[in-house]
Formats: structure tokens, sequence, C-alpha cells
């Protein structure tokens, strides 16, 4: 049987090499819990920063009873609510990277992104074979903890080092557990270490291209002071936990494209409406539309570079009868993966940028139907990794446009 795989992102299209010469992962015996720890440590020392974990995860802070976001929510409460919406709260539980990951040996490179701490990881790697990053050298990991890997990017994940608390730093704390205020946590460097990270692998047919920090960089919103959080954790007043004073802090839902992991779970479209901006006029035989990437801080859409952002145009009579040919206008990466990952083209459109498009009216149409959507993967990859269930896109904008003017756009909450 073929296998192929595909990774930090990409999608499979076709078959390569023969299972046979398909490196495998290696088990080694463990030293012990203290030596192995230090292996794992030392040999990711090696690596590049977005191939380490964050954190270790052994010690609890003082005054709690483990690590579980559970247990932070009994006192974080609206917080938590807000991750437990999240897709970071599902980064390890994602049908996909579950289906991608069991395709390849190079899961090691996964869980740091996806499942921070070492605790969190079920084997540690402590060496490659042969330099292949499909071949890494494993040992069992005493110390892991299968509950707290379900809730992925958990937060410990991001607030918990060497058995302290770390955040941005409250005045006046009331916090009954240890706290240490870490400037990451005001400027984009807790995000880019997992949403900026460009590697190759040579002979492998996976890469790992996350640009978001880039893309950002080169926008308009660095200048303006306007980070992820700005965007992605909005301000909220409100008490941090039970009981305590109202504060100018952040709500924790992450909303990107709002294609839910799980159906009907995720932050509402108000935590951060959809990056296009649709406008249409219609004037004797020409539709003109203006598609603008108005609310996305980077390119729209980022990230995983399987996604895209689609808009479909068809005109009807006064009957309501489709005439003519619908017009479609897709905006994303395009990728050949075999035999070497190859990008052949990007459609996406910048932070502020604009295009303009000039669609003929069929002669008796009376009005134009716009509709725009975000997808995560084709039809073809859904079924290829068998995730029927996976929801792969959502509708954000539906309108209709006549000579008299347009209704309808962004749908809302
Ligand atoms: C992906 C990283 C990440 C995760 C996961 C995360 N947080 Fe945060 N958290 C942040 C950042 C960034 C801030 C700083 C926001 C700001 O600028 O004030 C923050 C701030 C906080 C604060 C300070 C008050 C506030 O709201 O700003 C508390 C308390 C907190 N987080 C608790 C939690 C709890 C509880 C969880 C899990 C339910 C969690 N966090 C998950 C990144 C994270
Ligand atoms: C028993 C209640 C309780 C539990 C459990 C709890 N916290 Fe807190 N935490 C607080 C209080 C109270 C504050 C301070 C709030 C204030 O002063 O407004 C706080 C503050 C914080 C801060 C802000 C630190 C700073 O100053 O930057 C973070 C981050 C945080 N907690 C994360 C967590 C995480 C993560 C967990 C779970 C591992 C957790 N907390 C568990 C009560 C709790
Ligand atoms: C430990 C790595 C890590 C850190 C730190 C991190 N992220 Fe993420 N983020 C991820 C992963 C992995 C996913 C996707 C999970 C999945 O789809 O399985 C994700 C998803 C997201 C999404 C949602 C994408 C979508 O369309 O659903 C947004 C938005 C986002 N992150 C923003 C942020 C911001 C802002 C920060 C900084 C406060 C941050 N992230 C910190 C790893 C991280
Ligand atoms: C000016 C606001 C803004 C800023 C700044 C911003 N984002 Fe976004 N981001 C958005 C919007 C809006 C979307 C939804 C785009 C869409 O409709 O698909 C989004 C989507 C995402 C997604 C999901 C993929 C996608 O395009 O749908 C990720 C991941 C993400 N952002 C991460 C980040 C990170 C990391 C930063 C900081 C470098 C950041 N964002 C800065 C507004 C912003
Ligand atoms: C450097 C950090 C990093 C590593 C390493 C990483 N990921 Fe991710 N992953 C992310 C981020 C960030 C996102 C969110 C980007 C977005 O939504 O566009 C993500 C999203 C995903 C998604 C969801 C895509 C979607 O469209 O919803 C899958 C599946 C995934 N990763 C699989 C993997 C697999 C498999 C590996 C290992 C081969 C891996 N990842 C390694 C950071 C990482």
């Amino acid at each position: 049987m073929l296998l192929f795989l595909l990774a930090c992102a990409g999608p499979p299209e076709a078959p390569v090499a023969p299972a046979a010469e398909k490196p495998t992962p290696v088990e080694v015996p463990s030293e012990g819990l203290d030596a192995d720890l230090e292996h794992t440590l030392a040999f990711h020392a090696t690596r590049p920063i977005y191939e380490q974990p964050h954190g270790v995860g052994l010690k609890v802070p003082e005054g709690l009873p483990n690590l579980s976001a559970e247990t932070c929510g009994a006192c974080h409460t609206e917080i938590y609510a807000e991750w437990s919406q999240s897709t970071h709260s599902k980064a390890w539980v994602d049908p996909q990277l579950q289906a991608e990951m069991a395709k390849s040996g190079n899961r090691w490179l996964c869980v740091h992104c996806h499942t921070p701490l070492l605790v969190q990881q079920q084997t540690w790697a402590i060496g490659l074979v042969e330099d292949d990053v499909e071949a890494p050298q494993l040992v069992t990991n005493a110390s892991f903890d299968a509950e707290l890997r379900e809730e992925g990017i958990t937060c410990a994940a991001c607030h918990v080092r060497d058995g302290v608390i770390v955040g941005p730093g409250l005045t006046d704390s009331t916090a009954p557990h240890p706290v240490r205020a870490e400037e990451r946590f005001t400027n984009e460097d807790l995000c880019l270490r997992c949403h900026q990270a460009v590697q190759t692998y040579p002979g492998k047919t996976f890469v790992c291209t996350f640009q978001t920090g880039e893309e950002w960089e080169a926008g308009p919103y660095p200048g303006e002071g306007k980070g992820c959080r700005d965007c992605h954790m909005p301000e909220v007043e409100r008490p941090v936990a039970v009981g305590g004073p109202i504060r100018k802090v952040r709500r924790h839902g992450w909303r990107g494209a709002g294609i839910a992991k799980v159906e009907g779970i995720q932050p509402p479209i108000s935590a951060n409406p959809p990056g296009l901006d649709i406008e249409a006029s219609w004037s004797g035989q020409e539709l003109a539309l203006t598609l603008t990437n108005a609310r996305a801080g980077h390119k729209l859409p980022t990230g995983d570079p399987e996604r895209w952002v689609q808009v479909d145009v068809h005109f009807e009579d006064a009957a309501g009868t489709t005439i003519g040919k619908p017009w479609s206008d897709r905006m994303g990466q395009e990728w050949e993966w075999w035999p070497t990952p190859k990008k052949l083209g990007d459609t996406r459109l910048a932070p502020k940028q604009s295009k303009v498009e000039t669609l003929d009216i069929p002669k008796t149409a009376v009005r134009a139907v716009i509709e725009a959507s975000s997808h995560r993967m084709s039809e073809e990859t859904q079924s290829y990794h068998e995730l029927e269930t996976y929801p792969i896109s959502v509708v954000t904008h539906r309108m209709t446009v006549s000579e008299t003017g347009s209704e309808g756009g962004l749908l809302t909450d």
C-alpha cells in the first residue's frame, strides 16, 4: 500500500514512496525520568525554536491541585468559557490533525505547537536517526498526562513556566498562586512562536509555512499599534477571577476564519468578524465588485496553505431562475506537493488591499446573488482523510444587488 502525508501544512494529491523505503520512529529504552528529560531538552536545544516544547509542566504552581483548564476555570470562569470555544482548546482533538499525524513519523514536530508542554506528550524525542525528521528516537514519557493532552493549547501551555503562573502582570494582584509578569504577553512574541514558522525538509513532501507574523509586519497594522491581541483577544472590562476587582483585560476566544472544529462550537462572529468586505454596484450591463481585506491584520486568509476565501455570484431573472454562467473567485495559495513542495501561486489579499472585478450582466437579469465563504480544505482532501463530519467551510456574506441598490452583506450573530 502506498502512503503519504503532509504536515505542518500541506494537502495530499498524489502518492509517493513505497512503504518499504519509509523511515520510521525508533523506540529507545528509558533511563529514568530525570535523565530522559535532560536528553530531550538537550536534543531540542539543537532544533529551531518552533520545533521546541514551550515548557515542561512537571511543577504545579503552589496552591493549585493540577494544571487542568477546568481547575483554572473554577476561578477564571469567563476566560475558561471563552477558551473552551476556541480553536486552541481543540488543537489536539482536531480530527484533521489526528488524520494527518497517523500518516508520517514526523508527529514529534507537530506536538510542540499543538500540545506545547512536555507533560502533554506521550513520547519524547531525544535524537534523530540519520538526521531524518521522520525517524525520531523516542522514549516513553513517565510523566505523561493524557487528560492534559486532550486540552491542546491549554491555559498552562501559555501561562505556566517553572511552577509559576506567568501573565501580563496585573497591578495589585490578589492571586492565590505565584505570578510573574512576562513581556511576551504584551507583545507579539507569544503568538509568533507558533504562528510564524517557515521550514522545508529536504527530501520530504511536507513543509512548515506559517507566515502570519511576516504578513502582519509588512502591512499597515504595526504602524497603527494593532497587534494579534487587539483583534483576536479584544478588550473587555470585567473581573479576572470570581469576586475580583473589575479590570480592563482581554477575551480568550481567538476567533479566526470561524470554521468550527466541532460543529456548533466556536466564538461568536462579533468576537472578530470576517476579514472580507464586498461592495457591489450595478451600472448598465456591468456589475462592479470591490473585494477588500478590510479587517484581517495579515493576508486573507493566513496560516494553513490549504485555506481559501471564495466569492460566488450568479444572476437571476424576474422569475428567480438562474441565468448565464455563475462566476466564482478563489483567493488562496496554490501549492504543488510532489515531488518537492513548491508554491505555484498566491491570490490572497494583503491587509487593507482591494481589487475590483467587473462582471457582464446577462440581458434578462434583474438581480445578482452574491455569497462569500471561507474554506479549510477541499472536498477531495476531506474524503481522502475520511473526515466526512468535519466542518470544512462557512458562509460569511450573502447579498443581492439590482439596479436599485443592494441588500444584505456580512452575516452577523
Ligand atoms: C495562546 C495563549 C493563551 C492561552 C491558551 C490562555 N491565555 Fe490567558 N492570556 C494570554 C495573553 C496573551 C494574555 C494577556 C492579555 C493582555 O494583553 O492583557 C492573557 C491574560 C490572562 C489573564 C490576565 C487577565 C486578562 O484577562 O488579560 C488571565 C487571568 C488568564 N490569561 C487566564 C487564562 C486561563 C484561565 C486560560 C485557560 C482557560 C488561559 N488564560 C489561556 C494568552 C493565553
Ligand atoms: C482559587 C482561584 C484561582 C485558581 C484555581 C486559579 N487562579 Fe489565576 N488568579 C486568581 C486570582 C484571584 C487572580 C488575580 C485576579 C485579580 O487580581 O484581579 C489570578 C491571576 C491570574 C493571572 C494573571 C497573572 C498576572 O498578574 O499577570 C493569570 C495569568 C492566571 N491567574 C492564570 C491561572 C491559570 C492558568 C490557572 C490554572 C492553572 C489559574 N490561574 C488558577 C485566582 C485563581
Ligand atoms: C503553542 C502554539 C500557539 C500559540 C502560543 C498561539 N497559537 Fe494560535 N493556534 C495554534 C494552533 C496549533 C492553532 C490551530 C489549532 C487547530 O486548528 O488544530 C491555532 C489557532 C489560532 C487561531 C484560530 C484559527 C482559526 O481559523 O480557527 C487564531 C486566531 C490564533 N490561533 C491566534 C493566536 C494568537 C493571537 C496568539 C497569541 C496570543 C496565539 N494564537 C498563540 C498555535 C498557537
Ligand atoms: C486588524 C485585525 C487583525 C490583526 C492585527 C491580526 N488578525 Fe488574525 N485575523 C483577523 C481577522 C478579521 C481574521 C479572519 C479572516 C477571515 O475572514 O478568514 C483573522 C484570521 C486569523 C487566523 C485564521 C486564518 C484565517 O486567515 O482565517 C489566524 C491563525 C490569525 N488570524 C492569527 C493572527 C496572528 C498570529 C496575528 C498577529 C501577528 C494576527 N492574526 C493579527 C484580524 C486580525
Ligand atoms: C510551528 C508550529 C506548528 C507546528 C510545528 C505544527 N503546527 Fe499545525 N498549526 C499551527 C498553527 C499556527 C495552525 C493554525 C493556522 C491556521 O488556522 O491557518 C495550525 C493548524 C493545523 C491544522 C488545522 C488546519 C485548518 O485549516 O484548520 C492541522 C490539521 C494541523 N495544524 C496539523 C499539523 C500537523 C499534522 C503537524 C505536524 C506535522 C503540525 N500541524 C505542526 C502550528 C503548527
